[in-house]
Parts: C-alpha cells; sequence; structure tokens
C-alpha cells in the first residue's frame, strides 16, 4: 500500500463508518498492518493508504506485541491533564511538531468481527497514538494543532510537499 502525503484530498475528509465486518475488511487490515510495519510507523488510519474508512491500527511495541486494531472508534474520555509531546506523521515526512493532548483517554471502539471492546485509560505513548490516529479519521492533522507561528515556519515545507508528493530528500 502506498502512504498518501499532505496536500491528498483524502486526507481532510471525515471518514465514514465500517459497516460489513467481512474477509475484504480482514484482508484490509492485514496489508495496513504489514505497511505499517514496512513503513516503522506508530500507527495508520485508512485515509493515509487513501481509504475513507473509520480504520486505524497502532503499534507502540515497535512490533513486539500483537497491533492494536480499531474500528469504528470514539473518545469517551479526555484526562484534563495535558501534555506536549513531539510527533510525527507518515503522511508529513520530515515534519515533527510538538502537539499538546490529553495523557490519558479511554476509547470504545469495533474488532476486526465487529465487537465491541474498550480500552481503558490508555496512557503515554498509546494515549497519543490513539488521538493521533482517531484525528485521521475526522480528517485532522498534527499541523492543525499548532501555533499560527509554527504553522508558518513549516508552509514553505507544506506547500512543497503538496505540490510533489513524497519527497524522499526529507523522510525520516
Ligand atoms: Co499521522
Amino acid at each position: 500500500m502506498e502512504v498518501k502525503i499532505y496536500g491528498d484530498p483524502v486526507l481532510r475528509k471525515t471518514a465514514k463508518p465500517v459497516e460489513m465486518f467481512d474477509d475484504e475488511l480482514k484482508r484490509f487490515v492485514e496489508e495496513m498492518i504489514q505497511t505499517m510495519l514496512i513503513e516503522d510507523g506508530a500507527g495508520l488510519a485508512a485515509p493515509q493508504v487513501g481509504i475513507s474508512r473509520r480504520i486505524a491500527v497502532i503499534d507502540v511495541t515497535g512490533g513486539e506485541e500483537e497491533p492494536v486494531v480499531i474500528i469504528n472508534p470514539k473518545i469517551y474520555y479526555y484526562s484534563e491533564d495535558k501534555e506536549s509531546k513531539e510527533e510525527g506523521c507518515l503522511s508529513l515526512p520530515g515534519i515533527n511538531l510538538s502537539v499538546n493532548r490529553s495523557v490519558m483517554v479511554s476509547v470504545k471502539a469495533m474488532d476486526i468481527n465487529g465487537n465491541e471492546f474498550t480500552i481503558e485509560k490508555a496512557q503515554g505513548f498509546l494515549a497519543r497514538a490513539l488521538q493521533h490516529e482517531i484525528d485521521h479519521l475526522d480528517g485532522i492533522m498534527i499541523i492543525d494543532h499548532v501555533s499560527v507561528l509554527q504553522r508558518k515556519l513549516i508552509s514553505s515545507k507544506l506547500k512543497k510537499m503538496a505540490k510533489t508528493g513524497r519527497d524522499k530528500s526529507n523522510a525520516v
């Protein structure tokens, strides 16, 4: 699968819920997981591979544990306590930004078979990854979380990215 880069309109759409939990979905999720591992990402959302559906995969263990698959996820608890940490995004190669997010979140989602499950009070990197990936399902990217000044500093990089797609020289 090819990862879509900033400038592709699919990254800005609100993704539609998954309704069919069939073999096609299983194959698609398996391919997403492979793509995430190949690209060395901690997470990947379906719009990032051009499919506007509410699906994301997360691996904050560097391939040590089974990835978390969340379908039609909803964050139902955000801690008031927030912190800023650097984040990157496979759709914004070469850009790292400090993003302020809740340190703890709880998420309700469906698994690959359509069964509901909850991730209660996720913390640390997992909490951050959940918020980052679920943002993607609503067309939100890390550049939307930073100040006008910070965004100005990267605006020429973004313009270039939108024009040329993946800029290999800047990829990290
Ligand atoms: Co991302």
